[in-house]
């Protein structure tokens, strides 16, 4: 369909993602290219569309050596192109995966991981006059995927409602930046959230009301990258994402989901990722058709064998048995993490999930000095937070039996940072 015509549909369909599309998102629309005229050819005994080595009968003639790094997975599946909206088998197995009664998604579509399904909606909604609300600090990455490559300014809140250790997320903070809001905008929400390690409790209720009143067009951007990373009772564990997309008004409000394989299935090389709107019908179908189309000019299709072992590990039935195991080795240390800190004196924000744990310093220290200091004299590497004048400690990624090593070395540079009881 011509950009024109997918643009009267999702008019039609849901106003909401009409008005937030983007000059970029506008214009997006696949042309009658290679990807759709070979599949419509599909079925013909001659086929002469792609350009892919074959036997003539769909077989690669792969070469040995690389076929044998790929034994398990059928080489026309590993070795032969997947179409630049990703595997239809495991586009609705991802779908599958994360369904919910009664929840609106359109088919997901396979993005190079998370961060490409972010730099898709970026293209197809952000721009110099539709301002980005992002909890403050955040990951980093947010300023290039959005900010550097769309001119979109960048509106923040404290993530946090104050600095003390029952802190919640700051629903009020969000509120107020949407208050000023009087044209399109985009909402950015990570949870179980990069740096904190927090995910809402209470406050999510909250979190919903305000975003579902917000008057003005609205796309909510859901990061789930770190989705089911949860170990305390009573928080958000299902996708907000799920909260909001039943509820949200197509006049209004679009809602996006990013999430992927690289945490979930700690499959971090493999960069599969999903994007899912919240859009049913033809309007699904037009902004599949975009995102597909900025897939297509950025990428042209996505890896296969990685595409083939997300859907192998989707249709294996330990699945379940498998990720809860690593579940259950993060909420270990996770635990194990909360003694070491206790005993070395440092304070962290308030968390409860995914990978990290954030460490405030007194203003008196700087995070970047402290870094590098803490690379030199102790040999620990972290990450400085600025914008929260912290450490990030990615507790994933370091055994609990060195927690104890780990925050006695933090505690040499920084001295004690809990509050003296
Ligand atoms: C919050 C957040 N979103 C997205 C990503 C990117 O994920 P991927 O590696 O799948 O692109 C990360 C990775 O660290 C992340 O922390």
């Amino acid at each position: 369909m011509r950009a024109d015509d997918l643009n009267t549909t999702l008019e039609r369909g849901h106003p909401g993602a009409a008005r937030m599309l983007s000059q970029l998102g506008r214009r997006a629309a696949l042309p009658l290219g290679i990807p759709f005229q070979a599949a419509q050819s599909r079925h013909c005994e001659l086929q002469a569309t792609i350009g892919e080595i074959t036997d003539g009968a769909g077989r690669p003639l792969g070469l040995h050596a690389i076929e044998e790094c790929f034994r398990g997975i059928d080489p026309r599946l590993a070795l032969r192109y997947v179409p630049p909206a990703g595997l239809m088998s495991l586009r609705e197995a991802w779908g599958r995966h994360h369904a919910a009664p009664g929840v609106p998604a359109s088919l997901p579509i396979v993005t190079a991981g998370v961060t490409q399904g972010l730099a898709v909606c970026a293209d197809l909604f952000c721009g110099p006059d539709t301002p980005l609300i992002l909890g403050l600090p955040y990951w980093d990455n947010y300023d290039v995927t959005f900010g550097l490559r769309t001119g979109c300014p960048i509106w923040t809140y404290d993530f946090y409602e104050h600095g003390g250790s029952d802190a919640r997320f700051n629903v009020a903070g969000l509120a107020a930046q949407l208050e000023r809001v009087r044209g399109p905008a985009v909402v950015l929400l990570n949870f179980p959230n990069n740096p904190t390690g927090y995910s809402p409790g209470v406050e999510v209720e909250d979190l919903v009301r305000v975003l579902l009143a917000h008057p003005h067009p609205l796309v909510v951007i859901t990061d789930d990258a770190y989705h089911g990373y949860v170990y305390e009772p009573d928080i958000l564990v299902e996708s907000l994402y799920d909260r909001l997309a039943p509820l949200a008004d197509p006049q209004r409000l679009l809602v996006c989901r990013v999430d992927g394989a690289t945490k979930e299935l700690v499959f971090f090389g493999g960069r599969v990722g999903f994007l899912t709107f919240s859009a049913s019908g033809a309007a699904a179908d037009v902004l599949v058709e975009k995102a597909t189309t900025l897939i297509r000019g950025v990428l042209s299709s996505g890896p296969a064998p990685s595409q083939a072992a997300v859907l192998a590990a989707l249709n294996s039935p330990d699945l379940a048995a498998q990720t809860a195991a690593v579940l259950d080795e993060l909420r270990g240390r996770y635990l194990a993490l909360k003694v070491a800190l206790l005993a070395a004196g440092l304070r962290a924000s308030p968390f409860n999930s995914g990978c990290f744990a954030l460490l405030p310093l007194p203003a008196t220290l700087d995070a970047e000095a402290v870094r590098q200091r803490l690379i030199h004299e102790q040999s620990v590497g972290v990450i400085a937070v600025p914008s929260a004048n912290a450490l990030r400690v990615a507790f994933c990624s370091v055994s609990a039996a060195t927690y104890p090593e780990l925050t006695r070395r933090i505690a040499a540079v920084v001295g004690s940072t809990a509050p003296k009881l």
